[in-house]
């Protein structure tokens, strides 16, 4: 057998509190991406995996999604949560959401939701979410001259979208925020409920138990929201197991969130940083689309997703072995230099913009236009109104190996 090719640098990738030194973390991405694209890593606390840098490569890897599968390994976390979450699993008591899934029957459960998302379903909702638009921007009005940016903005508005879109009661909405901050922050002691294995299968049961009685609800009283659709939906004439539909919502209520939030707060500061970028916006709002894109793929709110190989295969002639993992690295491919000019540059003209921030293929993110308009929808708002904006102290970056960004964006501003 071939020694693996392993480059210390691709240990940032297992290390949560790399992602918040975002400067040394694309140098070590860089670099691996120069010379080592396809890195093994084995660090304590996770099982190994190869690091996957280059844009090419995750493309190829998602693009064969029968050979590179999700199952039984779709994102990184500690070795001992993924024990215990894939024990859940085969006893028939954990979570199994569209990610941890493979066609045919990814395909089949993708069904149930997707309608809910197509370019229809998202202009008869852009009504509503230019409204949200508008009340969150009169707020930073309301709070001025200066506000966290994330905590009382970015992680609210996306949240009462999605669970518009969901149709839950507003009076749960706090109950929600807290859950997907305790889920997505659990390698961030600011926002973990607990540090252990057991605390984060407290809040996925606490999910699961406040899904199972909303799905009781909908089938006893069907009404016209996404709820209702996941609740009474049928796959080859049956309804979906509790589980199933349980695990619908929680990556609803979750994918549709944090990832968004994340979005909105670090595209605020590339503007704030960059203010001949804001000027250049103010000056033609046409660019709206592209500066949208520049964003998320700038801020990669999901950083990463896994792959586990069926049979020995190679990625760029390094040989893979059957039931090893790969992580695809989204913050790496979106900087990748033979892809993007100037890649770490915030440029709201970008254009074209192939970035993989929502993913690529099977599995592309479900929710991109909806993320995509409410972004737009709230800098439509904002950035005519901005007269002026700067910081107003540290930002702080979440430390996560998956879904996150900023988790306070001090700002001080005055709008119109
Ligand atoms: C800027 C915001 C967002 C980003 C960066 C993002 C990113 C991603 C990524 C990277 C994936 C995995 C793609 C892959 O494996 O190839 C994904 C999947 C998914 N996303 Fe998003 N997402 C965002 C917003 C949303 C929203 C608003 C929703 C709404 C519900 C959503 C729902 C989903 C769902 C359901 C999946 C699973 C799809 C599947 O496995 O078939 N996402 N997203």
């Amino acid at each position: 057998m071939t020694a693996r090719i392993i480059d210390d640098a691709a240990q940032v990738l297992a290390k949560p509190q790399a992602y918040t030194d975002e400067k040394r973390l694309h140098e070590a991405l860089a670099h691996l991406r120069a010379h080592a694209p396809v890195s093994w890593v084995d660090v304590e606390g996770y099982k190994p995996f190869w690091a996957v840098t280059k844009h090419a490569d995750v493309m190829d890897i998602e693009r064969q999604n029968d050979l590179f599968t999700n199952d039984p390994r779709p994102l990184l976390m500690v070795s001992d949560g993924e024990d215990v979450l894939r024990a859940q699993m085969e006893a028939g008591i954990g979570l199994r959401t569209l990610i941890h899934m493979d066609d045919p029957h990814h395909r089949d459960m993708r069904k149930v939701g997707a309608d809910w998302f197509r370019p229809k379903a998202m202009r008869d909702l852009k009504i509503r979410v230019d409204e949200l638009a508008r009340i969150y921007v009169d707020k930073m009005v309301e709070k001025g001259p200066e506000c966290d940016f994330v905590q009382e903005v970015a992680v609210n508005y996306p949240l009462y979208v999605i669970l518009s879109l969901l149709g839950l009661p507003e009076s749960d909405f706090p109950r929600m925020l807290k859950l997907t901050q305790e889920m997505f922050g659990g390698d961030d002691t600011e926002f973990q409920r607990g540090g252990d294995v057991e605390d984060m299968l407290a809040v996925l049961l606490d999910f699961f138990n406040y899904f199972a009685a909303l799905t009781a609800s909908r089938r006893e009283h069907p009404t016209e929201d996404l709820a209702s659709a996941i609740a009474n939906a049928k796959i080859d004439g049956e309804p979906l197991s509790d589980m199933d539909t349980a695990s619908y919502y929680v990556i609803v209520a979750s994918a549709g969130h944090d990832t968004t939030s994340a979005g909105i707060a670090g595209g605020m500061l590339a503007l704030v940083e960059n203010p001949g970028e804001l000027a250049r916006l103010q000056k033609d709002l046409g660019l709206m689309g592209t500066a949208v894109e520049e964003m998320i793929r700038c801020v990669v709110p999901v950083k990463e997703f896994m792959r586990t190989a069926q049979a020995d295969t190679e990625v760029r002639g390094v040989p893979i072995a059957k039931g090893e993992s790969v992580l695809l690295s989204y913050v790496s491919a979106n900087r990748d230099e033979e892809v993007f000019s100037d890649p770490l540059r915030f440029d709201v003209g970008r254009d074209p913009n192939k970035h993989l921030s929502f993913g690529y293929g099977v599995h592309f993110c479900l929710g991109a236009a909806l993320a995509r308009m409410e972004m737009n929808s709230f800098f439509s708002e904002l950035v005519p109104r901005i007269k002026s904006i700067e910081l107003a102290g540290e930002p702080e970056l979440m430390a996560t190996t998956f879904v996150g960004g900023l988790k306070h964006l001090p700002i001080r501003y005055s709008l119109k």
